[in-house]
């Protein structure tokens, strides 16, 4: 059995964040299975045989990973507490979390994990479409489960480099038939976004998760839509509008009692970390929610894909690893 390094600084770390602190958590991986190519499933059982925390469908955990801390959707079924799974695609360009995944881990290893938490909720509707590219159907397994149970309309339009590559594609379409359209693109080429989203439906929700120009399409697609109506998760921060700000802007951090200068060519993050202040982070891209840091007072310009627009004009947190002070604010003061 190999046990990861302690990491109890980082919950330590992690925990002076405040209101959005986090807590670890042991977990034994019971088992690992390839369930497609390049894919690798975990299942994850608590050490005492004790239930998991109940979850919402979108949610994800964070696998904290010698180095790296990565954050996977949780994929088992809703109502069994007993384990927590995710699917974990082996990228090329992987800085180390699912390389780790595929080629260090063993079952009996006991790793710790965070969470769940979910930035992607699912709403009530009477009807939904989900669409996932490549692994982006992990997040939309449990509300396909859910719409279900509930007795909703739905279907899924599930895409994929080839039919080996897309996990889950064969026992989705043993379950539900031809609610389940499959686009292998070597066989039929990509989703036919024009046919499923060119007309707005009437009380329908979009779920989205899959490659930043899948979803760049989708949402390009459904401009006219209802607001509210397509709800994303994406595995990158989106694209910043031309004009953004890049002045230096100053940051002091009321718990450490500094002040610091992030240049042009620096995230917040970035600058704290030089004056040797940690923060818990993990994607460093503004998608995962790790860093979320409270601002005390400042105005921010939000880069990230994980807080709503409500939130984002709230403005009391903000993603430290890409978010910015807006342009013409010269401090943040943030909780750190
Ligand atoms: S580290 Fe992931 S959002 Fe900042």
């Amino acid at each position: 059995m190999q046990t990861i390094p302690d990491t109890a600084a980082l919950a330590a770390e992690a925990g002076s964040t405040g209101r959005f602190g986090h807590e670890l958590e042991e977990v034994v991986v019971e088992r690992l299975e390839e369930v497609a190519e390049g894919v690798r499933r975990l299942t994850l059982r608590t050490l005492d045989g004790s239930e998991f925390a109940r979850w919402e469908p979108g949610a994800h955990i964070d696998l904290v990973l010698p180095d790296h801390v990565r954050q996977y959707s949780l994929c088992s079924p809703l109502a069994d507490r007993s384990r927590l799974q995710v699917s974990v695609l082996h990228t090329r360009d992987s800085r180390g979390g699912s390389r780790y995944v595929h080629q260090g881990l063993a079952e009996g290893d006991v790793i710790r994990i965070n969470g769940p938490r979910n930035n992607f909720p699912f709403v009530d509707s009477r009807k939904y479409l989900f669409i996932a590219g490549g692994i982006g159907i992990t997040p939309i397994l449990p509300m396909i489960e859910a719409a279900e149970a509930a007795g909703r309309e739905w279907r899924l339009a599930y895409g994929g480099r080839s039919r080996a590559s897309m996990a889950f594609a064969d026992e989705l379409v043993e379950r539900y038939g031809d609610r389940i359209l499959l686009f292998p693109e070597d066989e039929v080429g990509r989703i036919d976004l024009e046919g499923l989203l060119a007309l707005p439906r009437a009380k329908m929700l979009v779920y989205a998760c899959g490659p930043e120009p899948l979803l760049r399409v989708i949402e390009d697609y459904c401009m006219g839509w209802p607001p509210g109506v397509l709800h994303t998760e994406r595995f990158v921060a989106a694209s910043l509008d031309a004009g953004a700000s890049s002045e230096p802007f100053e940051v002091e951090l009321t718990q450490t009692g500094t002040t610091v200068t992030v240049t042009p060519d620096q995230t917040v993050l970035e600058a704290v970390e030089a004056q040797g202040v940690r923060v818990l982070s993990s994607c460093r891209g503004g998608i995962c929610g790790t860093c979320e840091t409270r601002v005390v007072s400042g105005e921010v310009e939000h880069r990230d894909a994980i807080l709503s627009e409500d939130e984002k004009q709230f403005g009391d947190s903000m993603m430290v690893c890409v978010s910015r002070a807006a342009a013409g604010c010269p401090k943040l003061v943030l909780d750190l």
